[in-house]
């Protein structure tokens, strides 16, 4: 095992990189000749290219030679019991659910044991980030930390049986959820795990803390005193210019019930907001742990502590991760973290329910000078949500105590923090088609995945189909730099405008841009014809799609991220098969009576750039 001197998260922090194109794309084109340019974007005037003009014949077609060159995998393809890529590409298979995290850890047995599982890989892959070694600069896209969130298992999966028989049952369920911190590294041109003293699981009962100022409300203090444990539902991700995770808990009310042994259990109007029931969404935690009973009374408030972003520091083995109240108790799908004006640190984030909303939060200084005084950017600053106008603008509305109805309904802003969904709902925010992933551009467009949202009945500009059963993405600009209150906005594409195509795709979920404009789109949801969720590039000026890869059947691809020279990319593949053997025996590593959700790594045959 090697040693190495780790860097403190202020001395990793980056100073946010010249970016030529942006500035160009500010002097060349004004806010007001975006908007009246209407569907012509900044990138399209920054590559010199005449875009439709109305009345205008002739269209001069965006040339990007090597934007997206690659082959696509044909739709016809995109089916059966085992991915499938374009032939341009390859793919590798890295780190299914019950590996061990190192190399000498427990093999993978079905069903594993609680203990086991604790150092082995979880399950339900979804974001993930890699995280170059900063102690080896020289090999920052072959050796560093992978952090990876699991966000779900069923008990038929995981333990083999449809409900937990004991404690242990539910610790095996538990150890399963949270994060997985991972050494990979790439050997003759295979990645592979290695020991680190960084490789570490968090799961529902690690120790956890909060900050921000809901961090010592007595809503999140339980009436036994019991320490705040646990991440669940680690849905997507995102990562800060200091060098730390970001993992956000999406569906946590599901793990929740009630057995009613000690009172009779009704959902109070904070909780129905939330969607807690009396029996989640089947766990049966509640039945073995108090914690996640709702009618136990030694355990009111644990439900509060669910809900949050959760930062972690991968390169501190023994850093407890912190649940950042400013940003919000929300069903968090992920977190989109850019820097704005004046070093200000913002971050984009969806509440991924059908008719939930969008937020932004702003820090209230320059994150470099917080963060060298010790100081979270995180913990103070301004949290909003959005209304979308139909005149293809918006406003941020921000969520305080200065806005009178919520300083009427909030006595502080940790009650309005613990509630924040009720707290949007009385400023009038726009209900969206489940706000899935958020992704920033180098031009500043926030690309915003809306999977789709099957109970909407009435349609608004920014959500024009009721119901939208394939969903559709957007993209908006603030107006000073991610950091005003108004922005301007426009649908980037209907899944259903490529239906019948070759292109076809359906619920977008997580999507992630990279510095040259690909955005890349992955899936969970219907597609058309028979095929599988799938993984597909977008230019974002010619706004043409390719498909890349196809997962298999019955599972979501989902997390995108590279290695900083972007020749890597790994993705996941989650609920394969949605458990059954018989439908797809992905991954094909060892015995498994279960299909097993895994991690896997793309490359372009040619070495190329993912995407190009
Ligand atoms: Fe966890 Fe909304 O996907
Ligand atoms: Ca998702
Ligand atoms: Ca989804």
């Amino acid at each position: 095992m090697k040693t190495r001197n780790r860097k403190s998260p202020e001395a990793r922090i980056q100073t946010p990189k010249t970016k030529p194109f942006k500035e160009i794309v500010r002097i060349s084109a004004s806010r007001r000749a975006v908007l009246q340019g209407g569907l012509a974007s900044a990138a399209v005037a920054f590559f010199g290219i005449r875009n439709q003009v109305q009345g205008q014949e002739n269209v001069i077609l965006p040339l990007r030679p090597g934007l997206t060159d690659f082959t696509a995998l044909p739709r016809d393809s995109a089916t059966g019991p085992w991915p499938t890529i374009s032939e341009d590409y390859e793919f590798s298979i890295l780190l299914p659910w019950g590996d061990p995290l190192e190399p000498e850890g427990p093999a993978f047995a079905h069903p594993p044991t609680g203990a086991d599982q604790e150092l082995q890989i979880g399950i339900g892959h979804d974001g993930l980030w890699f995280f170059p070694d900063p102690d080896f600069p020289e090999k920052e896209s072959s050796y560093g930390l992978l952090v990876i969130n699991h966000e779900f298992g069923s008990n038929s999966v995981v333990l083999g049986k449809s409900d937990p028989e004991s404690l242990d049952d539910v610790r095996v369920s538990q150890h399963a959820h949270g994060v997985s911190i991972v050494g990979i590294e790439k050997v003759d041109g295979v990645w592979t795990t290695y020991a680190t003293p960084n490789a570490r699981r968090i799961h529902a009962n690690t120790p956890v803390s909060f900050s921000g100022p809901a961090a010592s409300h007595a809503d999140l203090q339980t009436d036994n005193g019991n320490t705040a444990l646990g991440t669940i539902n680690n849905c997507g991700c995102g990562h800060t210019p200091w060098g730390t995770y970001l993992t956000c808990e999406e569906n946590f009310n599901l793990y929740f019930g009630a057995t009613n042994e000690t009172t009779t259990w009704e959902a109070s109007e904070s909780q129905q907001r939330y969607g807690f029931s009396t029996n989640g969404a089947g766990y049966g935690w509640h039945d073995y742990d108090k914690r996640f009973d709702l009618s136990d009374s030694d355990y009111e408030n644990e439900e509060n502590r669910f809900g949050w972003v959760v930062e972690i520091d991968p390169f501190d083995p023994n850093h407890v991760p912190v649940k950042r109240t400013a940003l919000g108790r929300l069903k968090h799908e992920s977190v989109a973290v850019t820097v704005g004006d004046r070093r200000r640190v913002v971050c984009y984030m969806g509440d991924d329910q059908g008719d939930e909303y969008l937020y932004k939060f702003v820090s209230a200084d320059d994150h470099v000078g917080l963060v060298h005084a010790g100081i979270s950017p995180f913990d103070f600053g301004t949290l909003y949500v959005a209304r979308f106008d139909a005149d293809n603008t918006g406003r941020w509305m921000e969520l305080s105590l200065l806005h009178s109805q919520l300083a009427l309904r909030f006595a502080t802003m940790g009650d309005l923090l613990i509630n924040t969904r009720s707290a949007a709902d009385v400023v009038g925010a726009t209900e969206m088609d489940r706000p899935e992933w958020i992704t920033v551009a180098e031009d500043d467009w926030v690309y915003v995945a809306l999977t789709n949202n099957s109970g909407r009945d009435i349609a608004n500009a920014a959500n024009p189909q009721a119901p939208n059963p394939d969903g559709h993405i957007i993209r908006l600009r603030d107006d000073h730099a991610h950091t005003g209150i108004e922005f301007e906005w426009e649908i980037f594409q209907l899944a259903s405008s490529t239906h019948g195509t070759e292109e076809s795709y359906g619920s977008p979920d997580s999507i992630w841009v990279d510095p040259d404009g690909r955005l890349f789109i992955a899936t969970d949801g219907s597609q058309e014809g028979s095929m599988n969720n799938q993984l597909l590039v977008a230019d974002t000026v010619t706004k043409d799609v390719k498909r890349l890869f196809a997962g298999v059947t019955g599972c979501e691809v989902t997390g995108i991220t590279t290695t900083p020279d972007r020749r890597t990319m790994f993705v996941n593949i989650q609920h394969p098969g949605n458990g059954d053997i018989e439908a797809t025996d992905f991954p094909r590593i060892g015995d498994s009576p279960v299909p097993r959700d895994a991690t896997i790594s793309i490359r372009r045959k040619n070495g190329g750039i993912v995407g190009s």
